[in-house]
């Protein structure tokens, strides 16, 4: 079966889906995106993704590309047609194709969406969460408005090559005041030794991750101690557990942060308790 792709109101053979050289997306990064989970054949949490894919755009001042409703029928459609169980759906919309100027196009021009959606095997993120990942730690130098979830994300790229380059999964971008922000594509969380869940808050510095916030959830309803405040990477070496979320990789356990083993050096209890309940407090939509 060959997979297949949405581009700008067709279904196209993804080998062959394009989209035209003066897309501001391709040009300026003049776009957003979102990632949503696809479990057991439901999607995850769409409606607080589309939530924020609203917001990115309205912060941006690009129109959505069509209804609510009718974006949700064609995730659907993708996610239906590539025959994806367990994997993710991915949506883009950029300022749409206009000749190059950096100023907006004009205000009729339509936006661009792209949709795909891809199988994910269940058993390599069971398999990396038994053992748990490393990250490292680097310079922050992205722009102040993280909170939006643009597809301009090349210190992001360089940052997880360079974790790759290091053997780690993740890299956690460290502030101007030695506090992590987040990761390359995550949010970065610690448990203390007195078992305290420690994450940073969303006002700055952050993408105010999804995930994070089901397991806000998670942690309140079971009655978890917490706290939304900077950590330092001084504390996060120090901690008991850490741990990573996000739509592509749920609650990852980290083991070490640089050159130092965390805890045990074994996935921790509450992270590993909060990634098996993970399913039970997200929204479940079904295909
Ligand atoms: N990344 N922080 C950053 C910078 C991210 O790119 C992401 C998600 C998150 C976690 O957000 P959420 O829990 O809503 O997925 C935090 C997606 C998965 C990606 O870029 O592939």
């Amino acid at each position: 079966m060959s997979r297949i792709a949405y581009v700008n109101g067709r279904y196209v053979r993804h080998a062959e889906a394009a989209v035209h050289i003066e897309d501001r997306g391709y040009q300026f990064a003049d776009g957003v995106y979102e990632v949503c989970e696809i479990w057991q054949g439901k999607i995850v949490d769409e409606r607080r993704h589309l939530d924020r894919l609203e917001r990115s755009l309205r912060e941006l001042s690009i129109r959505m590309p069509m209804s609510r409703a009718a974006l949700s029928q064609i995730l659907r459609q993708v996610v239906r047609k590539n025959l994806v169980r367990d994997g993710i759906v991915y949506m883009q919309v950029t300022r749409g194709v206009a000749r190059r100027d950096h100023v907006f196009p004009p205000a009729d021009t339509p936006p661009a969406l792209v949709i795909t959606a891809k199988p994910v095997r269940p058993a390599a993120g069971e398999k990396a969460a038994e053992q748990g990942v490393a990250v490292i730690t680097v310079p922050e130098n992205r722009w102040d408005r993280v909170d939006i979830k643009t597809v301009g994300l090349l210190p992001n790229v360089l940052a997880k090559q360079k974790a790759r380059e290091a053997g780690a999964k993740e890299a956690w971008f460290v502030d101007a005041d030695g506090m992590v922000t987040e990761g390359g594509s995550t949010n970065a969380w610690i448990v203390t030794r007195d078992n305290c869940l420690v994450t940073r808050p969303a006002q700055s510095g952050i993408l105010k991750g999804i995930t994070r916030q089901v397991v806000l959830d998670m942690i309140e309803r079971a009655g978890l101690t917490f706290d939304e405040r900077p950590f330092s990477v001084e504390e996060a070496r120090q901690a008991k557990e850490a741990f990573i979320t996000a739509a592509s990789t749920l609650v990852m356990p980290v083991v070490r942060v640089d050159d130092t083993t965390i805890g045990n050096g074994h996935p921790g209890e509450t992270t590993m308790e909060l990634r098996k309940m993970f399913h039970k407090v997200s929204e479940l939509s079904s295909v």
